[in-house]
This record gives C-alpha cells, sequence and structure tokens, in this order.
C-alpha cells in the first residue's frame, strides 16, 4: 500500500473528537467523588466510565484506520525528529488503550454494576476481586499520568513546530 502524503478528513475528525473526549474525561476523573464499598457508582463515575468506554473505542477504530490508511511522515523533517514522532505516537496509542482498559477492568473488580450513559448495561470484565481492584487501581493511575505526560510533550512539540520552526507539522493535522 502506498503511504498517502496527508491526514484524511476521517483520521483528523478521530483525533480532534478523542482530544476533546479526554479533555473532559480527566476533570471527570479528578473531580468525581470516591466510591466506597457498598456504594453504588453515581452519575459522574457513569459519565467517566461510559466517556472512557467510547474513548477506547474511538482510539481502537482510529489505530485500524492508521493501520489501512498510513500517512507518509512530512518528508523535511530530520531522521531523528521522524523516528521520534513515530515512537511518541505509538506510544500514545499504547497508553490510551492501557488508562481505558485498566480503568475498564478497576471498575469490573468492584464488582460494580454500571450503565453506559444511563441507555444499556455495560458488559464487565471481571468479577468482585479486592484485592486485583487495588493493584489494578495503581495501574490506573499510572497509566492516566503517563499518558498526561506524554500528551504535554506531543503538545508541546506542536507548538514548537507552530511558533519556532514555522513548518507546515501543525497544518497536517488541521482542516483543510
Ligand atoms: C483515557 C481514558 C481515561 C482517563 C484519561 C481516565 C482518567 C482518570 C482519572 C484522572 C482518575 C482519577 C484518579 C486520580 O485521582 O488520579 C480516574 C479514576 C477512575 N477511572 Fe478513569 N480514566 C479513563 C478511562 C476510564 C475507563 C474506561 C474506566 C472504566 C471503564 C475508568 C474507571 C475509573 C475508575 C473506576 C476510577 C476511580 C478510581 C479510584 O476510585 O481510585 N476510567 N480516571
Ligand atoms: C491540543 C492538542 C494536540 C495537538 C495540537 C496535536 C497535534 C498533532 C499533530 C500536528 C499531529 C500530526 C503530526 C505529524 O503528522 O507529524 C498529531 C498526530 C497525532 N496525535 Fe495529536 N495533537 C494533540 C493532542 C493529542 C492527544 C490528546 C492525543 C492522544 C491520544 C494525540 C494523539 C496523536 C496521534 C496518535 C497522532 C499520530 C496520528 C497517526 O499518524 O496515527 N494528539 N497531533
Amino acid at each position: 500500500m502506498t503511504d498517502r502524503p496527508h491526514y484524511g478528513t476521517t483520521a483528523k475528525l478521530l483525533h480532534w473528537v478523542i482530544v476533546a473526549l479526554l479533555a473532559v474525561q480527566y476533570p471527570i476523573g479528578w473531580l468525581m467523588p470516591d466510591i466506597h464499598r457498598g456504594q453504588a457508582p453515581g452519575a459522574a463515575m457513569t459519565f467517566h466510565i461510559s466517556f472512557g468506554i467510547i474513548i477506547l473505542v474511538l482510539i481502537l477504530v482510529r489505530f485500524i484506520w492508521r493501520l489501512t490508511h498510513p500517512v507518509a511522515p512530512e518528508s523535511t523533517l530530520p531522521a531523528w525528529q521522524r523516528l521520534s514522532s513515530e515512537a511518541v505516537h505509538w506510544m500514545l496509542y499504547v497508553l490510551v488503550l492501557a488508562t481505558t482498559v485498566s480503568g475498564w477492568l478497576f471498575a469490573s473488580f468492584r464488582g460494580w454494576t454500571v450503565s453506559f450513559l444511563y441507555m444499556m448495561p455495560l458488559p464487565m470484565l471481571a468479577s468482585d476481586n479486592a484485592a486485583a481492584g487495588k493493584a489494578i487501581d495503581g495501574l490506573h493511575q499510572a497509566a492516566e499520568w503517563s499518558l498526561l505526560v506524554l500528551i504535554c510533550l506531543h503538545v508541546a512539540t506542536a507548538l514548537v513546530h507552530l511558533l519556532i520552526y514555522r513548518d507546515r507539522i501543525m497544518q497536517r493535522m488541521l482542516p483543510g
């Protein structure tokens, strides 16, 4: 398959919808109240889990789209920038996947019954298991923080290209 020179509308749309959902997901995660043993998850947790599942589905779609619609790196970039951006993009996919799956496992090990956006019951991946829940909670937090650090690096790099190098990297992901 020949690599395309530009990202298409679908790739751009998926990129920015995932960015928007993550921008909502982090504040909900930090602001939602703790849920103690025996308590049922409230609205904030229901939305956090539902948005998380949407992010999981979209990142899988985005990844399949990337595999089936490869885009060539910008030809003017030096080799080290091409390699490092490729590595960061791969890690972003891996960390979004790790964050969403660890969150889903954590909710499952708590033995909760959760709805997807109050529309239908959400299937759980495992049954109640307090010890496993504790271990996975640490993983969800490690994944979510590592993802945030990498996102900051990714955004900072995009800004360096836009404001300092003044090349066309940022334009690659913008509409048009
Ligand atoms: C990329 C998507 C996600 C992000 C960025 C994210 C982020 C967060 C954040 C920031 C917190 C607060 C924890 C802290 O204080 O550090 C949190 C907690 C939590 N998240 Fe997520 N989350 C995501 C996906 C999910 C998914 C898909 C689920 C479940 C299906 C989930 C379930 C939970 C649960 C149960 C907690 C509470 C943990 C606790 O009580 O300690 N998350 N998440
Ligand atoms: C304001 C925030 C963001 C900006 C300005 C931005 C900008 C960009 C730009 C300009 C590219 C194209 C780079 C190139 O082709 O060399 C890109 C690609 C990419 N971005 Fe972002 N991004 C942002 C947030 C995010 C977030 C939150 C994620 C988290 C999942 C993300 C994941 C990716 C991935 C995976 C690619 C590679 C696409 C591919 O080739 O499959 N971006 N981004």
